[in-house]
């Protein structure tokens, strides 16, 4: 089956959906994006996506080319054509193509470029990491420092991924000034004496829309959070770790530079916690 994809208002084959050469996000990086999970068919976490997708291109001074409820119809629409269970639906806003390159802002009347795409991931919530869970390197976190902007911009978490890979581990945690600052793509935590540690919210990570709901899911189970930085050593001597993305929700991470947390398997936490966020998130579907 050739996937639909979203394009400007229009519902194409992947292969007929074209951007110019001169648009921004591809000359500049300069474009915004979020991933909203389907599971059952449902979108997960649609209005916290849709508020940081505004707070992204507020930040930027884009403009928002589609209203909430138009973005709810089309993912609704592209999870329908391409019949996703289980899966992802990538959305890009770019500003546009001005006609030419330059690093000054188009005109106001360049119109923004708005993708969509769906990708089929069946069984997306019975992944194997969640039973094995990640392993992790420590890589040096070398991004620019807006990183609560969720731009197009990935090249270095990129790097840093296939850092991971060569290592032959799964992922990796970025670290500036000694501390733990995120995974390439997610949130990351540690977990002490049954408290659940993750860094504040600031510029230097993404404010992550399932750490949101993690943390709330916490407090309401009465589990201790505090939000602060760690350093790696703190992390090796901690009881559990583990991450959280729209893609993976709650993982569980077992080694950290080559030094096994625990008993080297899943923590009862971070296992609690997945089955609660997808329990809840499946109900709160839209
Ligand atoms: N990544 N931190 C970074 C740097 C991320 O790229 C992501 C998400 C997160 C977690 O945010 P959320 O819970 O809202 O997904 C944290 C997505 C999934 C991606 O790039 O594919």
């Amino acid at each position: 089956m050739t996937r639909t994809v979203y394009l400007n208002g229009e519902y194409l084959p992947e292969t007929e959906a074209k951007v110019s050469i001169f648009d921004r996000a591809f000359l500049m990086g300069d474009g915004v994006y979020e991933v909203v999970s389907v599971l059952d068919g449902k979108l997960l976490d649609f209005d916290g996506h849709m508020a940081r997708l505004q707070r992204s291109l507020d930040a930027l001074a884009m403009k928002n080319p589609l209203d909430t409820a138009g973005y709810l119809a089309a993912q609704r629409e592209l999870v329908a054509r391409n019949d996703i269970g289980d899966g992802l639906i990538y959305l890009q806003v770019s500003r546009g193509n001005p006609g030419d390159r330059d690093f000054v802002f188009p005109p106001a009347e360049v119109q923004p470029t708005l993708v969509m795409f769906t990708q089929s991931k069946p069984g997306l919530a019975d992944s194997p990491t969640a039973k094995t869970g990640l392993r992790v390197i420590s890589v040096q976190d070398l991004r620019w420092h807006r990183r609560d902007i969720k731009t197009v911009q990935l090249l270095y978490p990129s790097l840093a991924k296939m850092e991971a890979k060569a290592a032959g581990v799964d992922d990796a945690w970025l670290v500036e000034d000694g501390k733990v600052t995120e995974g390439t793509s997610n949130n990351a935590y540690i977990v002490k004496d049954g408290k659940i540690i993750t860094r504040e919210l600031s510029h230097d990570i993404l404010h992550g829309i399932t750490r949101a709901a993690v943390l709330r899911f916490a407090h309401e189970a009465q589990m201790s959070v505090e939000e602060r930085s760690f350093t790696i050593q703190e992390a090796q001597q901690a009881d559990e770790a583990f991450i959280t993305s729209a893609s993976g929700f709650v993982t569980p991470v077992v080694e950290i530079d080559g030094v096994k947390l625990g008993a080297g398997t899943p923590g009862p936490v971070a296992v609690r916690l997945r089955e609660i966020y997808l329990e809840e998130s499946r109900k709160a579907a839209v």
